[in-house]
Parts: C-alpha cells; structure tokens; sequence
C-alpha cells in the first residue's frame, strides 16, 4: 500500500465546433454583451456528428496516458465522472476502456459539477487502499445534451469537454492531500432534468414540454456556490495542514465568473492566483477543472512541488474542494 497518489498524466479535449455568443444572439433573446458581463463566458464547444462522452473522454484519456509515459496494460482502473453517459446502461466507463485497449475494471460516477473533485478522491482512495496501483481518472460532460436551446436562461451557459489525469501510487507526499466532499439532496430541485430517468419515463408528453432538458433557478445557486466553495476551501487547508500562502493555483469549477470572483473576494485571494479560462469553454461540468488543470499545466503555472486548491460546487446539490501536491 502506498499512502499517496501522484498525478503524473494529464490530457484534454473539447469538439471542434465552437459557439460564440453572437451564434447564441440568433438563436435566443440575448447579447453577447449580456452573456460576457454577466457569466464571463465568450465562447463555448458544442458536440458534433460522431462525437460523445466517450469519445471526448478516450481522446482526453489517451493523452494523459501519453503524459504519464504508462501502456495501457498498465492501468488496472479506469473512473469516468459524468452525468451525461452515452448511453442510460451501461456505464460508459466501459467504451472509453475498449476504446484505449485497457483491461482493468471500469465504472462511472456521477456527482455533477462535483464530479472531478469527488472522483480524484475516490481514485486516490482505491489507490491509498491497495485495491489499484494506476488509476485513469476521467470527468466528461456533453452537458449540452440538456440544453432547451430556445432558452435563454441555461442555453447560454454550458458547453462539452473532457479531461483526464493518470494517478500513480507513490511514497512521496504528491497528489490529493486533503479532500472535503458535500451534499444536500433537499435542494436536489435547483437544477435538474425531471424526465428520462425510473422516476419519471420520457413519454412523447413529457417530450413535448421539453421535461427531458435542464432547468435550474440561477440565482439562488450562485449564492450557494460561493458559500459552499468558500466553507469546503477553508476546510481542506486545514485538513492538509496548509494556509491560502502556500497554495500557487486555485482551480475552481467554471460555471460562471462572477462566482469565481465572489469566491476569490471571500477568501481574500487576488483573482490572479485563480486559473480562469470559461471565457472559451463555459461551463463544461465535471470537465472544467481538469481541463483548466490541463491548460495551467501547459502555460507552466504548476510547478513540482506547487499546492493547488481544487473547489467545485454543482447539481446534487453537491460541493467539494481538496488540496493537491502537485509533481511526479
Ligand atoms: N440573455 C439576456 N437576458 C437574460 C438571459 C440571457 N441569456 N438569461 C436571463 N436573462 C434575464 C432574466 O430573464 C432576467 O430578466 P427579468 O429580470 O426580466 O426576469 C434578467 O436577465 C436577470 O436574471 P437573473 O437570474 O437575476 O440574472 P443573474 O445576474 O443572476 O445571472 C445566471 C443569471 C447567469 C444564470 C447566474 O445566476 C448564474 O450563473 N447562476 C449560477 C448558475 C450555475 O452556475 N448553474 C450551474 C451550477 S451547477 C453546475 O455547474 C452543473
């Protein structure tokens, strides 16, 4: 057994067709002006002909691989944090192992928004426990899938993507050092998609008044967002035993960039020490952290050794942050 998880591969992908704000203006009563000053989001990918969650997450998937200098015949785990499977059954952690010529066991996990940071403990966990040595650890969302594109009040803020990490079993204090998960099922009305599932079957009714697509009451999800990304933070530095000093990059969920700002000002963090990039992806779901990861990673903001703090917040309602040592 070892006690810790490094991270030692890291990939991305995102659909080749993008959607500006201007395309979103001919669609629905909005602006771009609109959108950019109150979510901060310019542009966002959109799924095309061919493509899906488990083709975003193989391509993510491989490139970690890649990045991790691992064979497939390595990896005896594969996780896959989505709420938009490719299929209801079953789980699409499945293709995306077929996909890469892996053979280890494979499943899904569905936390929403929260996917990364409650799946990054899993995996650290199995990991910590003896039960895997490399894990492939994948968040994918075409949460577009969702989307009323008639309205204006959800269409303009998601977008899909994938991102992928591989983690190692190590002796060295590398990979997640803390981590604080949360949930209140009682406000699992927020944000949601009603129809669909056993509770209530898609029926061409139900279809017709558009149940299967995503509703959610904005607002009031902001105000939680920030308090709960702000309460999580604090509370996993103070399980790693570290204070805001010592962290060089602050990942958080991208869902909207006022609430990013909003967490910053509570925490009493320059927005500089933040990594934002949903100005060209939206909010990807449980893909925006790994892959604003990915993109910190390739600008050069994470060196060895750097502490990162991950917090998200999303449906469920569920909220998580941990505290990651960054290096191979
Ligand atoms: N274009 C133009 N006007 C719009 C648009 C739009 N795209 N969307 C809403 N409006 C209108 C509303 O109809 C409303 O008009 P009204 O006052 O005449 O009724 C007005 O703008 C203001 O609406 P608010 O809801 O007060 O706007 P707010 O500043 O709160 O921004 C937003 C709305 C962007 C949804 C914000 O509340 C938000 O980002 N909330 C968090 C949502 C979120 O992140 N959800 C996902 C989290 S969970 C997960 O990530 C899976």
């Amino acid at each position: 057994m070892s006690p810790y998880a490094a991270i030692t591969g890291w990939g991305m992908a995102v659909p080749e067709r993008r959607l500006t704000n201007a395309d979103l203006a001919q669609l629905v009563d909005t602006s771009d002006e609109w959108i950019a000053t109150r979510t901060g989001i310019r542009e966002r990918r959109v799924v095309g002909p061919g493509e899906s969650t488990s083709t975003l997450a193989t391509e993510a998937g491989r490139q970690a691989l890649a990045k991790a200098g691992l064979a497939a015949a390595q990896i005896d785990l594969v996780v896959l944090a989505t709420c938009t499977p490719d299929r209801p059954f079953p789980a699409t952690a499945c293709t995306v192992q077929a996909n890469l010529g892996i053979t280890g066991a494979a499943f899904d996990l569905a936390a929403a928004c929260s996917g990364f940071v409650y799946g990054l403990n899993v995996a650290t966990s199995m990991i910590r426990a003896g039960a895997a040595k490399n894990v492939l650890f994948i968040a994918a969302d075409v949460f577009t899938h969702y989307i009323n594109w008639n309205d204006r009040n959800t269409c303009v803020l998601f977008g899909d993507g994938a991102g992928a990490v591989v983690l190692q079993a190590s002796d060295q204090p590398l990979g997640m050092l803390s981590c604080v998960m949360g949930a209140d099922g009682n406000s699992e009305d927020l944000m949601a998609v009603d129809a669909g599932g056993t509770r209530l079957p898609a029926t061409p009714q139900l279809l017709e008044q558009g149940r299967q697509f995503v509703y959610m009451n904005g607002r009031e999800i902001f105000k939680l967002a920030v308090r709960g990304m702000g309460d999580s933070s604090l509370q996993a530095l103070a399980d790693a035993g570290v204070t805001l000093d010592d962290i060089t990059l602050i990942v958080p969920h991208q869902a909207n960039l006022r609430i990013i700002e909003a967490t910053a000002k509570r925490l009493q963090v320059p927005m500089e020490r933040f990594m934002v990039n949903i100005e060209r992806y939206g909010n990807t779901s449980a893909a925006t952290i790994p892959i604003a990861l990915c993109e910190a990673a390739d600008q050069g903001r994470l060196s060895d050794g750097a502490h990162v703090l991950l917090t998200a917040f999303g449906g469920g309602l569920t909220w998580a942050s941990a505290v990651v040592r960054w290096g191979k």
